[in-house]
């Protein structure tokens, strides 16, 4: 089964990198568009017929008549959100069939009481909190591993769909009830509400695992469409500040149920700064004017929630951790035009840890609470990267910047953002080539 024409597209920092973008670049080529974690705590923009919309579960595959996309055994999905984005495309034209739309009945499905759980979790942690995105991601999560969670092969059917309620509310009542002090939910109401739902997406429901890889022995393109990023990966990101599923490449083979010798190109996608939401570490952060013009310049603002995001410098130790666990073989650096104007710029090469330097992400939370960045000053460009089309296009200053990332890190940056619109990037390779 060779050679193989699969590409995954990883998120290095802690999500929002821009995956969307080359994603769409991607999605243009593929055959098909594969999401195998999370759920809609993530988000990206789509532009159709010259408006924007907000996809949280499509694949941006769904956009291209020829590309078949799968929502995979690994991701919660909330069904009424799911079903906001069908009906808004369709309103604009695109025609969603259930050959071109296929749910896992293995996947998980986020209700309500999940949504009602997460925020009530967040707001009696007080300063504790995590700073989660509210969706109930990871409660949804929680019943997976406890292994009372609602699979969506069984959402769509009535009578499985209500004797589930019966077995799980009580408990989850108790607990909004009696913990938290917030309004439990009525199962009949609750019963009421979700089959509409199901019955609304019973017919997208199929065999998804098998077809993906089927198309991936068919040496077809497929896209895997990572979901958040490294470093918020449930086991090895920034725990506890950390999203609820695996986020590294390995998980397309858990969260599809792909051997994990069908996984070919891993791409890792990393801005030319770093941003976060929610709570954690964050050691190259900047909280002065810098950061700020970061911010405003990148419009560094949740496309989930709308939260401003923490900005600060690149981190090539994160980036690192990134390739290792991944397999990344090369990079994507977007909004390399967010740097301009900037005279110097930084890029952190190490850490300093208890009068150490270290050349390696820590795992305990306190240790990464405690480092502070060493940094390697590079300097910024004159002007804008806006309008450059090809890699010689671009200032000596950026080149430099981008070659000391090449060199760092041993692998090639094969494709470049240089503005907000799908056309302002530099590609250095063409997509599944
Ligand atoms: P949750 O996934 O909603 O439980 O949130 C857990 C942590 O992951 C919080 O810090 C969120 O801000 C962060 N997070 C979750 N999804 C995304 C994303 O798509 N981009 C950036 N951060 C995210």
């Amino acid at each position: 089964m060779s050679p193989k024409r699969n590409v995954a597209i990883i998120g290095c920092q802690w999500g929002d990198e821009g995956k969307g973008m080359v994603v769409d670049v991607y999605a243009a080529k593929a055959d098909m568009a594969v999401r195998f974690n999370g759920g809609n705590n993530a988000g990206h923009t789509v532009v159709v017929k010259g408006e924007k919309t907000v996809l949280h579960h499509l694949p941006s595959g769904i956009l291209r008549p020829k590309c078949r996309c799968i929502l995979g055994a690994g991701m919660v999905i909330n069904p009424q959100v799911l079903l906001e984005e069908i009906d808004k495309l369709t309103s604009r034209g695109v025609r969603i069939t259930e050959s071109k739309l296929v749910i896992s009945p293995k996947s998980n499905v986020i209700m309500p009481y999940h949504i009602r759980l997460d925020t009530a979790r967040e707001a009696a942690a007080g300063s504790a909190k995590l700073g989660t995105t509210g969706r109930g991601i990871g409660p949804a999560y929680q019943d997976r591993s406890a292994r009372t969670s609602l699979r969506f092969g069984d959402f769509v059917y009535p009578d499985a769909l209500r004797s589930h309620l019966e077995n799980v509310m009580p408990e989850k009542n108790f607990m909004l009830k009696n913990y938290y002090g917030v309004e439990p939910f009525s199962i009949d109401e609750l019963f009421k509400q979700a089959s509409r739902w199901a019955y609304r997406l019973k017919s997208f429901v199929g065999p998804a695992e098998d077809m993906v890889r089927e198309a991936v022995e068919k040496n077809k393109r497929v896209l895997f469409e990572g979901a958040q990023a490294t470093m918020l990966d449930v086991d090895h990101g920034t725990a506890p500040f950390v999203t609820s599923s695996n986020t590294i490449a390995g998980a397309i083979c858990i969260g599809i149920g792909l051997p994990p010798s069908y996984i070919g190109d891993v791409i890792g996608v990393a801005k030319a700064y770093t941003t976060r939401v929610g709570a954690g570490p964050f050691p190259t952060e900047l909280k002065d004017e810098k950061g700020d013009r970061l911010r405003n310049a990148g419009n560094e603002f949740g496309s989930t929630t709308g939260r401003p995001r923490r900005c600060g410098w690149l981190d090539l130790l994160v980036l690192h951790y990134a390739k290792a666990l991944s397999g990344i073989g090369s990079l994507a650096i977007t909004k390399l035009d967010v740097l301009d104007g900037f005279e110097s710029i930084n890029i952190c090469t190490g850490y300093r840890l208890k009068g150490k330097m270290i050349k390696k992400v820590p795992a305990r939370i306190s240790e990464w609470q405690q480092v502070a960045p060493i940094y390697k000053a590079i300097s910024g460009w004159p002007g804008t990267v806006r309008n450059c089309k090809r890699f010689q296009d671009l200032p000596r200053e950026a080149k430099n910047f981008l070659h000391f990332i090449e060199d760092e890190m041993k692998i090639p940056i094969t494709l470049i953002s240089v503005g907000p619109g799908r056309e302002e990037t530099i590609l250095r390779r063409k997509p599944f080539e």
